[in-house]
């Protein structure tokens, strides 16, 4: 940085600072005449496709190789809000604000999040009872799922919207009544939804525009 700023490449509303200490407004850096890359920060969502994941240390394809190189030098860095797993499709928020982060996945916030789910076995009846009830227990663990409304499309297919994000939830709480899940889609958080995104496209999307979407309770 301190290279650039001798060589005259870094301006701060058309003058050169005088040194790197100098504490601006990013919207107001040109460096070579360009402005930043969204300098007030970036948020996403992304239509995540299967077959890769959203943790930055594990090895195989990340979602972060569908969005543009020089992201991933961003600091903050660019995150996942909540994570869904390699072979789960769908909607993800990405943004490199960790209290908007925060603000989504709190627990206490109870966010529901929608998913569509195909199944390897008939539904037998008695699931919505089930994951309604506030009582099952997932293998392993020792507190209950909270409970989850399933809105039963045929005999294998179904809606399931749940307001927490365990690992693997959805697909364990499937396993946990003698079914296994072989597709499954995040369709919608809270109000928001894919809205026309096909699978490995992203929209930068403003910050209160995504908070007024998850928040809003109309769910057309
Ligand atoms: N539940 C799952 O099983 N997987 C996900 O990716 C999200 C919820």
């Amino acid at each position: 940085m301190r290279i650039w700023l001798r060589q005259g490449f870094i301006e701060v509303d058309g003058n050169i600072p005088a040194s790197t200490a100098v504490r601006v407004a990013p919207a107001s850096v040109r460096i070579q005449g360009e402005k930043l890359d969204h300098p007030q920060g970036l948020t996403l969502i992304f239509h995540k496709p299967v077959g890769c994941i959203c943790s930055r240390k594990e090895e195989g394809r990340l979602v972060y190789d569908y969005l543009p190189e020089q992201w991933m030098l961003r600091e903050p860095k660019l995150s996942c809000v909540g994570r869904l797993d390699m072979d789960t499709s769908g909607l993800l928020i990405l943004t490199d604000d960790g209290q908007l982060n925060h603000r989504l996945t709190a627990p206490n916030r109870k966010v529901p999040k929608h998913y569509l789910v195909r199944l390897d076995r008939s539904l037998q009846g008695n699931e919505t009872e089930i994951f309604a009830s506030g009582a099952l227990l997932l293998d392993g663990e020792q507190t209950p799922c909270l409970p989850a409304i399933l809105n039963v499309h045929d005999a294998m297919e179904a809606e399931l919207i749940i307001t927490e994000g365990r690992y693997h939830q959805i697909r364990r709480m499937f396993a946990a009544i003698g079914n296994h899940v072989v597709a499954l889609q995040r369709s919608r958080i809270g109000g928001l939804s894919l809205d026309g995104l096909s699978p490995e496209e992203y929209r930068i999307i403003d910050k209160d525009a995504l908070l007024d979407g998850v928040f809003s309770t109309d769910q057309a």
